[in-house]
């Protein structure tokens, strides 16, 4: 269906796999707008209740934005190139209602790196390696990196690491809260699936107000406080508080609905 992922649904969790292994997952403007397109998937087919995204292959997740496409790019490409990711993949996969995790499989670079902060949160192979390379391109982040790193390691560690263009290993990468887990290559997915599986027993409206709520702590919203106290209300109106509330109260497993 796909010329450049492979997608698959199992319990719920769509999986979306960045094909092009030979040109070590680089994201094309093909790969953006099928990504485009599963993630439109992601958010209107009620059968997937969550998402993971990762890289086909043992040696990347995916190596940035596909540098052979930039030679044809001046000012206005170069700007319409960071803004239709934003709008098709990258907001899109940050803004979704259900969680979506990135499973970082490999080298995780420039637009790789980008897309895995996009997530709501990482899971990495013990081979895992992340970076944003551009400078030594001459070149900055355009897929959010500039942003989406400060927020998630501070500034000083971001300014290091986008001014020097180092690598850093997955086990760094966990020390500065940049992934939540390393896990053996062999069980990442499995990993990254049974996190997911135990929040899908979880209330799907409760886990989307989370979403939300935390987007916009990250972002700095000047409402996050007022916002969470009317997510927090509406909580009280859903089948789902009901539900959960009464399970407890009955001693027994709740079933939530999502609504
Ligand atoms: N864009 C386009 N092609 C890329 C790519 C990218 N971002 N990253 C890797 N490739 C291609 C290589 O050109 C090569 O293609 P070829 O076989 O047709 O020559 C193929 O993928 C394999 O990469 P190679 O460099 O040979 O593998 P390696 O194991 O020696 O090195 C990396 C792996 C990831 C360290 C290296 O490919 C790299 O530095 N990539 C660019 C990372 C980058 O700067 N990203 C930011 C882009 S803004």
């Amino acid at each position: 269906m796909y010329k450049t992922l492979l997608t698959q649904l199992e319990n719920g969790i769509f999986t979306i796999t960045v094909n092009r292994p030979d040109k070590m997952n680089a994201l094309n403007k093909d790969v953006i707008e099928e990504m485009g397109q599963a993630l439109e998937e992601v958010y209107s087919n009620e059968a997937i209740k969550s998402a993971i995204i990762t890289g086909a292959g043992e040696k990347a997740f995916v190596a940035g934005a596909d540098i052979s496409e930039f030679s044809a790019l001046g000012k206005e490409g170069g700007s319409g190139l960071a803004q239709k990711g934003a709008d098709l993949v990258f907001n899109k996969i940050e803004n979704c209602p259900k969680p979506v995790v990135a499973a970082v499989n490999g080298f995780s670079l420039g637009g790789g790196c980008e897309l895995a902060m996009a997530c709501h949160f990482r899971v990495a192979a013990d081979n895992a390696k992340f970076g944003q390379p551009e400078v030594n391109l001459g070149l900055i982040p355009g897929y959010g990196g500039t942003q989406r790193l400060t927020r998630l390691v501070g500034k000083g560690k971001a300014m290091e690491l986008m001014m020097t263009g180092d690598m850093i290993d997955a086990a760094e990468a966990k020390t500065l809260g940049l992934v939540n887990h390393v896990v053996p290559q062999a069980e990442l997915l499995a990993k990254a699936g049974a996190i997911l599986t135990k929040i899908q027993s979880k209330s799907p409206l409760a886990v989307s107000h989370i979403i939300a709520l935390v987007n916009s702590a990250a972002n700095c919203s000047p409402d996050g406080f007022r916002d969470e106290i009317e997510r927090f209300g509406a909580s009280f109106e859903s089948e789902d508080m009901k539900e959960g509330t009464s399970a407890f109260l009955e001693k027994r497993k709740p079933a939530f609905k999502g609504k």
